[in-house]
């Protein structure tokens, strides 16, 4: 490998290193090692270091001064100063006393980015083109050109400022010194300079004035010894960096004053509230600070471990691959994860309740997580979930707190949805977004009778997200007749109702899932409900109550349809909600010939709940009731799977809203069926299927959760294997489904890549 620089031209020819401590030694190391320059000088004006840095073999030549090189460089050499923040003037001057070329690329390593610039106003009188300011994110508590590590900059972030991105000059200098840092395996990202010091001054420097306070403090404690005597693991790591080099991190203070200061302020404000907390035994607001700052601790590692999570999940862009292995038969007795659709509403309700509820088989999936860290951000003390217990410490209607960002909802219609009607009612305003799919989907069914209602809300173009509602608006209450058969919209305006003044009133042209209904009566309440129309006045309150969340019909449904296509399954789903407004699936299946049994029907916490044996029976094709289509909104993509599986055609009409869900579930579950060998044919509002013999084969999920667990239990009739693509989304309601699936009998692997 020549020099790894070459790329778009741009190489270093000599690179200086000025300050041989572990910053410049490990630049010089790195770029020794990789052989991306064709010189590397190190300067220090202590010659032991010099003669260290020869030793070590991390430079070619090592002077005591920048002056013996300074003639020789030009057009393609590099200066890195790495020096300690308050010393870089001083280099500075002496750069420029050597009267080295304006093609000669400057940088630098200091954690401060606005001091170093005054320091080059200073020296220069201005912001010289050839200068790139940098900070790599890296570092040791160890120091001196002896911790000189090759690969201290591996798969670490470096921060560039850059001063003038107009000029196509400064361009070349800046892309040099970007190239330099990635040649060590480095992330460059850009940022100007007084975001970068607010940034460092919150995360990196007040850590560090944390770390030696609290050691001095203890030190200095007249029982020292003792206490650190019995001091632990917990100890030792939240004080190493106050091992860190004291001299350096005394001029980072002060080279970034005004930051380090706001974030001191902003600390000690803080600190002083959790005292006060402590001091009147204020349990629930302690538990708030510790939930709040372990969620964002946890969340804040698995971004690092670039591991799905919420917003990582999209970006990771990983593609999870289901490999199923053709056949098999379902065996066994299963309880499949809690209902999505009570999980979010149990997280919503308790918040606006007054008292703590106390939710059991919370799902603890993607999209149910969404709603959950969206009430913490709006200051609502939240535990767990822990193996599927929640507690929510409720605010009442009027207690939400201003969000101090964005509401992030993944890939969660129902989260934006029903809290666009929620968030209409605040006195404050919020913005909400979601992922790349959310983001597509239609908003305005909402935002339309929301604005009706007086509510102020933008939307993008098309009515899509991110949506800004603006707060403080006085909602009146509107009666509302719905253009479809929507629970998310019903709810919607139910919850905004909450704020009206008046009678709000929705209709729907079919029955639609109840549960904000059932659960607002739970919590005290009042619903009226009047043929086909629901209604509630504002001016009540809500009661905290608990909430025990049963199984999910529609995770169920994939291990119904499962059984219900394999030859050889019996099947026990335990504990599966069957509310009347949910159990199409069911009818569909009993239509096509399932054998099913509800078993030890009984009502929990207001929603009807059964154990669901499913027995494998030839299914039949048939002309599916257009009644039921809302009832089974969700299982379509399962239900067409049996369609396949099916004796005759299957005809599905009156089921356009599948063609705005995560994906368009019309035309994504025609193109895999057709994949495997099934002929089917789509229709606007639907599509009629073939049943036939399922082939082998590789198809798409468009990450979209539920046709990716669709053409997993397809496998069980195809002849040959199936490979499913982009099944990362099957976390947002179904987590652990390939356990569940593989332990039922699917022959499953996941391959990540
Ligand atoms: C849901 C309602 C349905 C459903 C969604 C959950 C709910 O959406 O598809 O998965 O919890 O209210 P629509 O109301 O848009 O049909």
């Amino acid at each position: 490998m020549d020099n790894m620089l070459l790329a778009d031209n741009i190489q270093i020819k000599t690179l200086v290193v000025i300050g041989l401590g572990l910053i410049g030694g490990s630049l010089a190391a790195g770029l020794k090692k990789n052989n991306a320059a064709r010189q590397v000088i190190g300067i220090d004006r202590v010659r032991d270091s010099c003669e260290k840095a020869l030793a070590m073999g991390i430079v070619d030549r090592a002077e005591v001064s920048l002056a013996a090189v300074a003639g020789e460089l030009g057009e393609g050499d590099v200066i890195f100063i790495a020096v300690p923040t308050l010393s870089v003037k001083n280099i500075l001057q002496q750069i420029k006393d050597a009267k080295i070329t304006g093609q000669v690329t400057i940088t630098d390593g200091a954690s401060v980015k606005g001091s170093v610039c005054n320091d080059v106003q200073q020296v220069y009188g201005e912001l010289p083109l050839n200068f790139v300011p940098g900070h790599p994110i890296a570092g040791s508590e160890r120091s001196g050109v002896d911790a000189a590590d090759p690969h201290l900059y591996q798969q670490h972030r470096v921060i560039l400022t850059p001063l003038h991105r107009q000029s196509a000059e400064a361009e070349r200098h800046f892309e040099r010194v970007r190239a330099m840092w990635q040649a060590l395996g480095a992330e460059v990202v850009t940022m100007d300079v007084a975001e970068h010091d607010h940034i460092l001054g919150a995360t990196s420097h007040l850590p560090h004035v944390i770390a030696f306070s609290l050691v001095d403090t203890l030190a200095h404690d007249s029982n020292s010894k003792n206490i650190f005597r019995y001091a632990a693991g917990g100890f030792r790591d939240f004080t190493r960096i106050a091992s860190s080099d004291a001299i350096m991190w005394r001029d980072i203070m002060l080279a970034n004053k005004p930051s380090v200061l706001a974030a001191i302020d902003l600390f000690s404000k803080n600190l002083a509230a959790l005292r006060g907390a402590v001091e009147a035994e204020n349990a629930t607001e302690i538990t708030g600070v510790f939930t709040r700052a372990k969620v964002a601790r946890d969340r804040f590692i698995t971004m690092l471990s670039h591991q799905a999570y919420s917003k990582t999940m999209q970006n990771t862009k990983q593609n999870r691959q289901y490999q199923v292995a053709p056949g098999g038969k379902m065996r066994g007795e299963f309880r499949v994860p809690g209902d999505k659709s009570i999980s979010h509403r149990a997280i919503m309700l308790g918040s606006l309740a007054e008292g703590v509820t106390d939710i059991e088989g919370f799902l603890e999936g993607e999209d149910a997580l969404a709603t959950l860290q969206a009430f913490r951000d709006m200051g609502v003390v939240i535990e767990g979930p822990v193996n599927g217990r929640v507690k929510v410490h409720g605010v009442g209607l009027r207690g939400l707190q201003p969000p101090s960002d964005v509401l992030y909802l993944g890939n969660s219609g129902t989260s934006m949805r029903l809290l666009c009607g929620i968030l209409s009612g605040q006195s404050f305003s919020s913005e909400v977004v979601g992922d790349d799919s959310l983001n597509k989907r239609p908003m305005n069914r909402i935002a339309k009778p929301l604005r009706d209602m007086g509510a102020q809300i933008d939307t993008q173009a098309e009515g899509k997200p991110p949506l800004k509602i603006h707060g403080g608006q006085a909602l009146k209450a509107i009666s509302y007749a719905m253009p479809m058969a929507s629970a998310q919209v019903k709810s919607c305006l139910l919850l905004a109702g909450l704020y009206a003044e008046g009678l709000t009133q929705v209709t729907e042209p079919a029955p639609t899932r109840d549960h904000t209904e059932r659960m607002l009566r739970g919590f005290g309440y009042p619903v009226q409900r009047e043929g086909d129309t629901v209604s509630l006045a504002s001016g009540g309150r809500l009661q905290a109550t608990s909430i025990d969340v049963p199984a999910d019909i529609s995770s169920a449904s994939f291990f119904m349809v499962a059984a219900a296509i394999a030859p050889g399954s019996d099947i026990t789903l335990t504990h599966v909600g069957v509310n009347p407004t949910r159990t199409g699936v069911i009818n569909i299946l009993n239509l096509m010939g399932a054998n099913i049994n509800l078993l030890n029907l009984r009502e929990v916490g207001g929603e009807p709940v059964a154990d669901i044996r499913v027995q494998y029976a030839p299914l039949q094709g048939i002309e599916i009731p257009e009644a039921q289509v809302p009832l089974a909104i969700d299982e379509f993509p399962a239900l067409l799977v049996a369609a396949a599986c099916a004796e005759g055609t299957t005809v599905l009409s009156g089921a356009e809203e599948l063609r705005v869900k995560e994906t368009d579930r019309i035309q994504a579950m025609a193109d895999g069926l057709r994949t495997l060998g099934i002929n089917c044919e789509t229709k606007a509002d639907g599509i009629v299927v073939q049943g036939g013999q399922l082939g082998g084969g590789t198809v798409e999920s468009a990450d979209d959760h539920r046709i990716a667990m669709s053409f997993t239990i397809a496998a069980l009739r195809a002849s040959g294997p199936i490979t499913v693509n982009n099944c990362a989304n099957v976390a947002t309601s179904f987590p652990h489904f390939d356990q569940l699936a593989k332990m039922a009998g699917i022959s499953l692997e996941v391959i990540d890549s």
